[in-house]
């Protein structure tokens, strides 16, 4: 039987990929539907987060579904010694899917294999973040109108963060030229480098961040210093600040370059972008709604054809 847990978004074709673009597609035009009536979807989250949890949940309220869950560990049984295996069983008992995020990497994959009920990735500490990659993808194929042969900038934070990671392994079917723009201590890890040259992805490094350098970008896709993952928080002090987008910056770019970035924002991009074409982080947020909603369906068995046949749409 297919295992319909979503742990990396590696597993997915370009195929597939794009079938569920086209189901987020049918959600953005009708989000509010009876689809999910009866079911329970689980939200543990083991670490903080704004959009990812409210996200699934809207998501799932918004197709009839009910929802529980925790958005903090400590009140939980977690404190008293409980494992994430019995944790992950116990909710299985009352859910039909269970959408997790944990600080540990791997901590998705493993929970995937004890689990009765589908697990949905919503980050396992640096690793991936598949969720996030599908709705930064619907979002890049509805403001460049393709996914294929795009320029795409990644900033910051290319070392600890999960979103950049989980894009290269989803771009790899786009014939993408990805720019790494980062500071050495936060550079793109070298086992995604190698990712990129086994799966004959172009990328250029680089450390300058000016209007010049960001000239050729279809897609700027600012990140956040991740202080949580940093062991040694002076090394956090050192290069929190290391890349600011600033106004000016936006001098030589494409007409079409749209700034993503999966939020939250700290000091990446100054607050007078926001009201530029160029910024789109506010509309890429939205568009969570719309892909979670298309990853729920498609984990719980139902079909593109399912929605476009849909008859509980509310109006
Ligand atoms: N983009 C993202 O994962 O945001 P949250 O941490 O707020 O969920």
């Amino acid at each position: 039987m297919e295992n319909k847990s979503l742990v990396t978004i590696a597993k997915y074709s370009r195929e597939k990929i794009l079938y569920l673009i086209d189901m987020a597609r049918e959600f953005e035009k009708h989000p509010n539907r009876r689809l999910l009536e009866g079911r329970v979807v689980a939200t543990l989250f083991f670490e903080p987060s704004t959009r990812t949890r409210l996200s699934f949940e809207t998501a799932a309220n918004r197709l009839g579904a009910r929802v529980i869950g925790f958005a903090d560990p400590k009140v939980t049984s977690n404190t008293k010694g409980e494992t994430l295996k019995d944790t992950i069983m116990m909710v299985s008992n009352y859910a039909d899917i269970i959408v997790m995020r944990h600080f540990l990497e791997g901590a998705a994959q493993y929970a995937s294999e004890v689990s009765p009920v589908p697990i949905v990735n919503a980050g396992d500490g640096a690793n991936q973040h598949p969720s996030q990659t599908m709705l930064d993808l619907y979002t890049i194929s509805q403001t460049q109108g393709r996914l294929d042969d795009l320029s795409i900038y990644l900033v910051g934070d290319l070392k600890y963060g999960r979103t950049v990671h989980s894009m290269l392994t989803a771009m790899r079917h786009f014939n993408p030229t990805f720019h790494f723009i980062a500071p050495d201590e936060l550079a793109m890890p070298e086992y995604y480098k190698m990712y990129c040259r086994e799966n004959g992805i172009r990328f250029f490094e680089h450390k300058d961040f000016d209007a010049h350098t960001i000239s050729g970008a279809d897609i700027l896709y600012m990140t956040r210093v991740q202080r949580e993952r940093f062991t040694d928080l002076m090394e956090y002090e050192r290069v929190k600040d290391a890349y600011l987008l600033k106004k000016d910056m936006l001098s030589e770019a494409r007409p079409n370059m749209k700034i993503l970035h999966p939020l939250p924002r700290v000091n990446e991009i100054e607050y007078s972008i926001d009201d530029t074409p160029y910024a789109y982080y506010f509309q890429q947020a939205r568009n969570g709604l719309y892909a979670r909603q298309a990853l729920i369906c498609d984990s719980l068995g139902i079909t593109l054809e399912d929605v476009k046949n849909d008859k509980t749409i509310i109006e």
